[in-house]
């Protein structure tokens, strides 16, 4: 009798250290799953800003086509457009600014929000 229940308390120990356990693993892929991951470190315009434009603006924004004066082509030429106060604006679909990618969805949020942290970040090449 007595060993029995030496037995049964060291079972309910190991149930109870398991489940801990498990608790303990299973939050981080929980937490992992309701993030939305976007990457704003390191924007800059060769790594981040240029695939972007390369795919949705350069058609129209280019050294032969400056379409309303922007060609987005080059870093200069972006530094140019987002001093001019008018990238963030048209971007964003905010009221007052021609909406860009002209006839063509938004950005997403991410790219917004990268085209955003390298002009805080002081426009780095
Ligand atoms: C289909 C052609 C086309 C595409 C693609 C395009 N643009 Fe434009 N964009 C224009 C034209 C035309 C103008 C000038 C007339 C106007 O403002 O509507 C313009 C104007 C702008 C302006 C000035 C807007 C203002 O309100 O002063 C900005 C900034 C701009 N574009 C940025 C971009 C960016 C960034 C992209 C890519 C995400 C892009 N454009 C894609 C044709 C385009």
């Amino acid at each position: 009798m007595r060993h029995f229940s030496h037995t049964s308390i060291f079972i309910l120990l190991i149930i109870v250290s398991s489940s801990c356990r498990k608790d303990k693993y299973t939050s981080p892929n929980n937490n992992s799953s309701t993030t939305v991951s976007c990457d704003t470190t390191n924007v800059t315009y060769s790594n981040t800003l240029k695939p972007i434009f390369d795919n949705y603006c350069v058609g129209c924004h280019n050294m032969s086509n400056m379409s309303g004066g922007y060609a987005l082509d080059t870093y200069m030429g972006c530094v140019n457009c987002a001093n001019s106060g008018r990238l963030m604006g048209a971007i964003q679909w905010l009221p007052g600014y021609s909406a860009m990618p002209q006839g063509g969805n938004k950005l997403s949020n991410c790219d917004i929000a990268k085209i955003q942290k390298w002009i805080n970040n002081g426009k780095p090449n």
